[in-house]
Formats: C-alpha cells, structure tokens, sequence
C-alpha cells in the first residue's frame, strides 16, 4: 500500500495539490517565525482566513513581537481583537506572551509539548505551529481535517463525539509524513476550506477522490455524520445608550463569560424599569421632557444562543458621580471604531453618529 518508506497513499497527493493548486500567499505564510504563526492560527480557530486577513495585519503592525504583546495592556489586546469573537482566545494569547516572557527568556518555545502547555493552544494547534514554524512532523484536527477524513475513510457517526474524535487522532498521526509537513497540513486545510466544503464540495477537483470512500459510494452528502440538532435557545437585552453631547456611557464587562474583557453598553433585563437604572444604578441626570427613544433591535448569533438586542436612547443632562467609578466610562462616538467593543454594540453606535 504504501508509496514510499514516509508516505502514505493519503499525504502524497494532498502535498502535490498544495504545492500546486493551494494557498500560498497568505499574509502569514512564507515566515517561519513562530509568533506570527502562532497570532495566525489563533485567529484562524473557527474563524475564516477572510475575516482573519485585515484584523491579522493591524495586529502584527501594533504588536510586531512578543514582548510588544507581553507588555500591551489588556484592553489595548482587546481593542485590536474586537469584532472577530471568542475573547478567550485574545486573553489566553496575551497571557501566553507573558509566560514566554517568564519562562521562556522571551523566545517563543521549541518543543512540540511546551507550546501545547501554553495557554489557548491545544494539540492541533501545538501540531500547526510546529509544522509551519519547525517543520516537525505533527498530526492537526480540526472541524474542517474531521470532514475530509470522514468522507475520505468513510467514518460514520458524529465527528465532534469523543470516540469519533479518538478514532480521527489516531488516523491523523497515521497518516502524518515524515517530509514536506508544511505543505500536508496546509494542504488538509486547503482541502477543508476550499475542495471538501460541507455543503458543495468540489470533487472532480479533488486529489483525493480516487481513494475516498464518501465519492465513490456516493455518500458525500452524507458524511460526516449529523450531530443530533440542538434548538439552540435565544435570548434578550435591553442596553441603555446613555447620551450626553457625543459621549455614550459604556462600562467593562466581566474578564469571563460572553464578550469577556471588553467594553458594552449597560445592559437592564426587558422588564426591568430603564429609566430607573440609568437613574439610581447610574446617577444620571435625565433631559427633562425627552422619553427614552427606542433605536432599531439587533440580532447576534453566538455558538450556543441567539441574542436580539433592544437599544434604548436616553438622553443625559448631567453626568453622575456614578458614571465615574472604575470600569466605567463617557465615550467619544468618533471613537467607536477603534474601541474594544463587540460587533454588534459599534453597529448600534454607529447609527448614532450621524445625530450629534
Ligand atoms: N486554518 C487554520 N490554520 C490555517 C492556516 N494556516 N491557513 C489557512 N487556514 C487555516
């Protein structure tokens, strides 16, 4: 079965195509510094390279190192993370920078184990970093390294199950080549992102079509496996946009949970009596005669929720002593885009801006 004494009929046509017909452009390829490809495959955790290209390169630009990062504070981190999801990965990705700082004399790790032990990198990103930066040969698993495997060996079941995920593990050290890593796991990647997508994979394209077992018992569609729907539940808020000239109040949310670490809009529950809060919780004096001013609701999808947000304008005569307590504070709306604010909160102040 095998081709060569490294090489499995599995690797060797993912290397060809990828050296071929994959990415090779990608602003963080052709470097083999492994803090720049560790800030990329950080970002690249469940996010598309689309979406991860621009905040990528204002990133690398503001922390050009890891000392630059190890250094920045919490919210400068945040502010250039904002609107790309998963907060944890920013906190972890700082912490991390200090750890090396620490432990490691400020040179990112060489060991395929100490940077797994960092914080935020798990084995598959451990495997990535070591390959692209080290060139060692290491098995990746990702959403998208599931779905070719399953439809390549024909894996039925639920992929993000534990036994499946084992199994996979096993099938992803097996198949791991002794040579040309870098081009094999970018290629796994390419594959997922660009050949073997899950609802219209391109298969006569494919290198591996020959050997997978999904196209040639016509199960593509099939595999991988359903995991069983969850209704996933929705929820509501209601945020206060306090008014005051240009400035909005905002405070900071709590370091974990939902938007962890970043700044928002104070939130009331919709029974809750607005006014009141803004009032007592927040010591603001009100406009007299004006009504809170309900803006247009926004949705938002997180992983395991939806969330519709119901903004309310108020309008602020004067600033409470409350307003001034730590984590709290007036922001400028010609400063929202560079804020470290989630999507959908700049998207609500950015309908403002135009009226002051
Ligand atoms: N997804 C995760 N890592 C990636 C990489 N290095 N290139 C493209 N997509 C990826």
């Amino acid at each position: 079965m095998r081709q060569n004494a490294c090489m499995t009929k599995f690797a060797q046509p993912v290397i060809r195509w990828q050296k071929n017909s994959g990415r090779h452009d990608l602003p963080w390829q052709n470097t083999r510094d492994p803090y720049r490809i560790w800030v990329s495959e950080i970002m690249l955790q469940q996010t598309q390279v689309s979406a991860v290209i621009g905040y990528y390169a204002k990133f690398m630009q503001r922390f050009p190192d890891i000392a630059t990062l190890a250094a920045a504070s919490a919210d400068d981190v945040m502010r250039y993370w904002a609107g790309l999801g998963y907060y944890a990965r920013a906190r972890n990705l700082h912490r991390a920078a200090q750890v090396i700082q620490a432990k490691f004399e400020g040179e990112f790790p060489k060991t395929y184990d100490e940077v797994w032990a960092l914080p935020g990198i798990g084995r598959s990103t451990a495997a990535a970093i070591c390959a692209f930066a080290y060139r060692e040969p290491r098995a990746i698993l990702d959403g998208n390294v599931k779905r070719v495997f399953a439809r390549h060996f024909g894996i039925e079941g639920d992929v993000r199950s534990k036994a499946i995920e084992d199994a996979m593990w096993l099938i992803a050290d097996r198949e791991v080549p002794k040579k040309d890593i870098e081009s094999y796991t970018q290629g796994l990647m390419d594959l997922g992102a660009t050949l073997c997508t899950r609802s219209s994979p391109s298969c006569l394209l494919c290198p591996l079509r020959a050997t997978c077992v999904a196209f040639n018992e016509g199960r593509v569609a099939q595999l991988p496996g359903k995991s069983p729907k969850k209704e996933t539940p929705h929820r509501q808020t209601r945020m206060l946009v306090m008014i005051l000239a240009n400035e909005v109040l905002i405070e900071r949310r709590p370091p974990t949970g939902i938007w962890g670490g970043l700044w928002s809009l104070p939130e009331v529950a919709l029974d809750e009596d607005a006014i009141g809060v803004a009032k007592n919780k927040y010591a603001v004096v009100l406009v007299k005669g004006r009504r809170p001013r309900p803006m247009p609701e926004v949705e938002h999808g997180f992983t395991h929720y939806s969330l519709t947000i119901y903004p309310v304008e108020i309008a602020v005569a004067k600033r409470g002593i409350a307003c001034e307590e730590r984590g709290r504070l007036w922001l400028n709306l010609s400063d929202v885009a560079g804020a470290a604010l989630p999507a959908p909160v700049k998207k609500i102040l950015r309908t403002l801006k135009g009226n002051f």
